[in-house]
């Protein structure tokens, strides 16, 4: 049984839909701090499937050892944690916390088990502004902000546990840009409050609910002069874990892999897609550059590719078709 951790989460929900798919057993846990019930019954409704799942907090360690005693567990996968880089800038304590002492009563209670397998939601972050485009896996890592850091320390952890025990696996996956949605509408991202990331705020402008969308510097060595980014759909994504999963129960170590399309696209790229795609405008106004962003950000993905024979196959045009049928009567 795969315990996931974050299951009902934008990437953990897709993903508890390929792994049911795939005729895998799962067990879903989350404390519900920035995802609700409606993922989990989602789920069962697109696979016809029931599963238990434990609304639980990865900091209380009694939680956590009630739902590795009452279930048969061989394998986490761990999505579970915080991911919003302004607010872990403005409370670093409490990312650290979260997310890293999270995982270590993770582990800990993976270790009084005897499970030894994790595949690990890290991300492109921990390349910080990269010295060259495609970014490969052997890319130095350097982090720009508190929520990176917890990327980093976490994957040194899990490198130090393979040490320490010959018989741990571990699949690192960097995620790049995950946008997109299931194409059923029932399962896809509708953060709480003003969104950070580009495709939400994009809806959101689209919906009225923000003015316009601001678009971040057009004056970046780039194709149009703005931001480059490795869009992902997450169902693509949520395919690749079942990819990782499969290496890590053939292969103890360590292995990291990059989740992207390889494709750059601008946001003016992206833009001009949404509105063609959805036959509707996209409101903008041109702003200065967002401190921290860097000109191009995009994987190389053919270790994957070559070592878990996964890539990426939707396009942009998916990607902005199933975000907006998901959220455009939210
Ligand atoms: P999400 O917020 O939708 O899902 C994370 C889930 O973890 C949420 O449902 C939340 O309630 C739960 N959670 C947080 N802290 C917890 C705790 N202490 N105990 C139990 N549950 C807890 O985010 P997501 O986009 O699905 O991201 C999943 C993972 O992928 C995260 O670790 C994130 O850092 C990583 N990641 C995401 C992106 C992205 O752009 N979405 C990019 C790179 C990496
Ligand atoms: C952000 C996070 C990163 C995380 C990644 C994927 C920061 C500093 N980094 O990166 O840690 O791994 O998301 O979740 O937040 N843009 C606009 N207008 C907007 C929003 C964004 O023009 O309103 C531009 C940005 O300048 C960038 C591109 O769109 O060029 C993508 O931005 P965003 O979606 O925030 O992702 P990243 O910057 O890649």
């Amino acid at each position: 049984m795969i315990l996931v951790t974050g299951a009902s989460g934008y990437i953990g929900s897709h993903t508890c839909v390929e792994l049911l798919n795939a005729g895998r057993q799962i067990v879903g846990l989350d404390n519900l701090c920035n995802s609700s019930l409606d993922a989990v019954e989602s789920v069962k409704k697109l696979t016809g499937k029931e599963f238990p799942f434990y609304v639980a907090d990865l900091l209380d360690e009694e939680s956590l050892e009630r739902v590795f005693s009452e279930n048969e567990i061989d394998s986490v996968i761990h999505f579970a944690g915080l991911k919003a880089v302004g607010e872990s800038v403005a409370k670093p304590v409490w990312y650290y916390k979260n997310n890293i002492s999270g995982t270590v009563n993770l582990l800990e209670a993976m270790q009084r088990h005897g499970v030894k397998r994790m595949v690990f939601s890290s991300s492109a972050t921990v390349y910080g502004a990269p010295d060259e485009v495609p970014i490969r896996e052997d890319a130095p890592t350097r982090t720009t902000n508190p929520y990176g850091s917890t990327k980093l320390y976490i994957e040194g952890i899990l490198r130090d546990l393979c040490v320490a025990d010959p018989e741990f696996s571990v699949a690192l996956l960097r995620y790049f840009n995950p946008i997109g949605a299931h194409k059923s509408g029932l399962l896809g991202e509708n953060p709480n409050g003003i969104p950070n990331n580009l495709m939400p705020r994009l809806c959101q402008a689209v919906k009225g609910q923000m003015k316009e969308l601001t678009v971040f510097g057009t004056d970046y060595p780039t194709v149009d002069g703005t931001g480059v980014r490795d869009y992902i759909h997450v169902c693509d994504l949520a395919r690749g874990h079942l990819h990782a999963l499969k290496k890590i129960e053939k292969d103890f170590g360590i292995f990291v892999y990059n989740l992207g399309t390889g494709k750059g696209y601008s946001v003016f790229e992206l833009i001009n897609t949404f509105s063609r795609v959805n036959k509707v405008e996209v409101p903008y106004v041109i702003c200065p550059r967002r401190p921290g962003d860097v000109a191009s950000v995009f994987a190389d993905p053919s270790k994957a590719k070559t070592e878990l024979d996964w890539e990426a196959e939707l396009g942009l045009d998916d990607m902005c078709a199933d975000s907006w049928n998901f959220i455009k009567d939210k």
